[in-house]
């Protein structure tokens, strides 16, 4: 990775000014495992989300190769919606990189614990490895993933994020800060 690359805090603005890269990086992405994300998804306002969503961009001109869209999900817990990098990209630190970052964030705004959900499919299970590597486990007991549904009012999606978990189903992560 070559120290072009930095990390620029989300405004919708620039948001709405490169959303022709996001959405490419957005679609290149998650076009194959799951649904693709549309402008309004990346706008959409919710609770804490500019301060805990960030860009990777490279050179003079910003070019966008990656995004992490976070927000909060309760009081104490940060929630990680959405990260990739583009395709061309990957493979170099970078996913680390912003995970890194927007965990620090999530600690300096005083959040103890943070969240993501995924979905369970054998062509990205690297995934798994990727957001154990950086300090998360999955969520097996149902108080646990109870807890993580009521924050997203989804209790009625048990059966969605509960183990024995097959293909198109999700897990739970969940990570201390
Ligand atoms: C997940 C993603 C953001 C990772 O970004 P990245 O820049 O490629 O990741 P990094 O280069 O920082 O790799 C970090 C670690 O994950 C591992 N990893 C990343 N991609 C991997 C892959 N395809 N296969 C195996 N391991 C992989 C790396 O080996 C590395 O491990 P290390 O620290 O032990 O060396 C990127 O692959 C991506 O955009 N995926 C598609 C979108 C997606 O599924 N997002 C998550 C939705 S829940």
């Amino acid at each position: 990775m070559d120290d072009k690359f930095k990390i620029v805090p989300y405004t919708e603005k620039f948001n709405i000014l490169h959303q022709k890269e996001i959405l490419r990086i957005d679609k290149d992405a998650f076009g194959n495992t799951s649904h693709i994300w549309s402008l309004d998804n990346f706008t959409m306002k919710i609770p804490y989300k500019e301060k805990l969503s960030f860009y990777l961009v490279h050179g003079p001109e910003n070019i966008v190769v990656g995004f992490l869209i976070g927000s909060s999900s309760c009081v104490d817990a940060s929630h990680l919606n959405r990260i990739a990098v583009a395709k061309n990209n990957t493979g170099n630190g970078l996913g680390k990189l912003i995970l890194k970052h927007f965990l620090s964030i999530s600690k300096k705004l005083g959040f103890t614990k943070t969240t993501l959900s995924m979905i369970y499919s054998k062509d990205n299970l690297y995934l798994l490895k990727f957001y154990e590597n950086a300090g998360y486990s999955i969520l097996r007991s149902k108080k646990d993933i109870l807890s993580f549904l009521k924050s997203k009012n989804k209790l009625n999606e048990l059966d969605q994020f509960y183990p024995p978990f097959t293909e198109g189903k999700y897990i739970v992560m969940s990570r201390l800060l």
